[in-house]
């Protein structure tokens, strides 16, 4: 996007105002103007400028105080350079103390002067720059780990390797809880889009209107409630990354909008003219089967076939439970905040890692900040467990009057099953370290994954009696 340098001229000269709005623009610059501090304070908190170039003395607000004003309500506002008359040094000073750019003297020349704004402007791209990479930095310092042990996630990792190397959409699918947005992040990461921007929209949370002018953004009038042009988020993504999640929620005319994005890399805000070319990588998350949509006519086919292409199927945790008590182990470390963790017994793990989740990892992840905090010894026993997971056969057949299981399930466990539970109850002890794991079990780490390996291929078939 070669878009113009926006700039605001604040002056109470109406024939400086004149001359400058002719010659800047001759150097790429789009310029608007407000007579006076006041007038130009009110037009700068209501719409984005690159550069304001403000005179010193002016009726009702003066160019100091204007600056002052803009410094201290504004991050990311725009770059001010000072225009005077009658060039004092203690002002010049005062100004650039207060954070303008430049201080520049009376009469202007246009060439000079256009130097100096576009100076302003690498100026500006770069301390937004600057703050985008910080809260990045910090982002990733607290690391948002991803546990993918079982074979399942490891191929998703593979996979999620082999899509970042590329530029085209991904669709990250599955229950909800399982860690799309966690996916999405690992994508960016691995991406030669690392480090750039990273924005992400929930597409559920917003009527139709809102969302395509939260997407593209609109131009100023283009709806009640529009009193300032307002760039969408493909702009602000440019050269980055956009997370669409929820994307099934989606209608169908905001679905083909998506799709023209998709295909030309071409936006155009809501009540503008204008087309602008955007190069944003998208990603997109949904946890409802939009195949089945499709054919039930709830979401576009030509859509879907264009997000599918590269499309990610997040297994739910019930079908990857070698993952339990690594996640667990992964939970107790950050929730114990400088104290040693608290330990799950066997016992308990063996039902954690039973247990259907149909939260997921989400669900697994908010029932340890619950055990933390109410357990009350170092290490998490049975009778600490909700009774849905402590007995889970006499909640299923209350609750959903299915065939009861055998009520003495747990002296009933075959020899298979309680090795099974040992064997994850030392993983998790061992925080998933394996060498140690087998270390601790008495047998060797081929072994040990020989045995994980049967597990993960039981999938399933793991729950109730094997
Ligand atoms: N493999 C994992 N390792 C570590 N933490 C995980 C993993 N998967 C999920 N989580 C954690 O579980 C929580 C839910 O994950 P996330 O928000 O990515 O799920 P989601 O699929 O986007 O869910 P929803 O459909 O509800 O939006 C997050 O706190 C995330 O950090
Ligand atoms: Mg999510």
């Amino acid at each position: 996007m070669t878009e113009p340098i926006r700039v605001l001229v604040v002056d109470d000269d109406p024939e400086l105002r004149d001359f400058l709005r002719e010659h800047l623009e001759e150097h790429g610059c789009a310029i608007s103007t407000a007579p006076d501090g006041q007038a130009g304070w009110q037009i700068l908190r209501s719409q984005g400028f690159d550069v304001a170039l403000v005179d010193l003395v002016m009726p009702r607000l003066d160019g100091l105080d204007l600056l002052r004003r803009l410094k201290e309500e504004e991050e990311g506002g725009p770059e001010v350079i000072i225009l005077t008359g009658h060039a004092e040094l203690d002002t010049a000073v005062e100004a650039l103390k207060l954070g303008a750019c430049d201080y520049l003297r009376k009469p202007c020349h246009p060439p000079e002067l256009a130097v100096v704004i576009r100076k302003a402007w690498e100026r500006r791209r770069l301390s937004q720059e600057n703050r985008a990479l910080k809260r990045m930095v910090a982002q990733r310092l607290e690391g948002p780990v991803l546990i993918a042990e079982s074979p399942a996630m490891r191929g998703i990792m593979r996979d999620v390797k082999k899509v970042a190397a590329t530029d085209s959409p991904v669709l990250i699918q599955g229950e909800s809880g399982t860690g799309k947005e966690l996916i999405a992040r690992a994508i960016v990461q691995q991406s030669a889009r690392a480090g750039r921007v990273f924005l992400t929209v929930n597409c559920g949370a917003f009527q139709d209107e809102l969302l395509e002018s939260e997407l593209f953004g609109h131009e100023r009038g283009a709806f009640t409630g529009a009193v300032a042009q307002k760039p969408g988020l493909f702009e602000v993504a440019h050269g980055g990354t956009l997370f669409l999640d929820e994307v099934g929620e989606m209608s169908p005319a905001m679905q083909a909008k998506l799709l023209r994005v998709l295909e030309e890399g071409e936006i155009r805000r809501v009540g503008g003219t204008r087309v602008l070319r955007v190069d944003v990588r998208v990603l997109a998350a949904t946890n409802r089967d939009l195949e089945r949509e499709t054919i039930a006519g709830r979401f576009r086919k030509d859509l879907f076939y264009r997000l599918h292409v590269l499309s990610l199927a997040l297994p739910p945790l019930r079908e990857r439970r070698e993952d339990i008590p690594i996640l667990i182990a992964h939970f107790m470390e950050r929730l114990a905040r400088r104290r040693p963790p608290k330990q799950v017994s066997g016992e308990a793990l063996g039902l954690l890692v039973d247990h259907a989740w149909p939260g997921n990892v989400r669900e697994l992840e908010n029932l340890m900040e619950r055990l933390v905090v109410f357990s009350e010894g170092e290490v998490i026993e049975v009778a600490d467990l909700p009774v849905a997971i402590r007995a889970p056969g006499a909640a299923r057949a209350a609750g959903e009057a299915e065939s009861p299981s055998p009520r003495d399930e747990a002296e009933a466990l075959s020899l298979k099953e309680v090795e099974r539970r040992h064997i994850a109850a030392v993983l998790a002890r061992s925080r998933g370290n394996r060498a140690k794991a087998a270390r601790l079990l008495g047998i060797d780490v081929k072994t040990l994954y020989n045995k994980l390996r049967t597990y993960a291929r039981a999938g399933d078939g793991l729950e109730g009696s094997p």
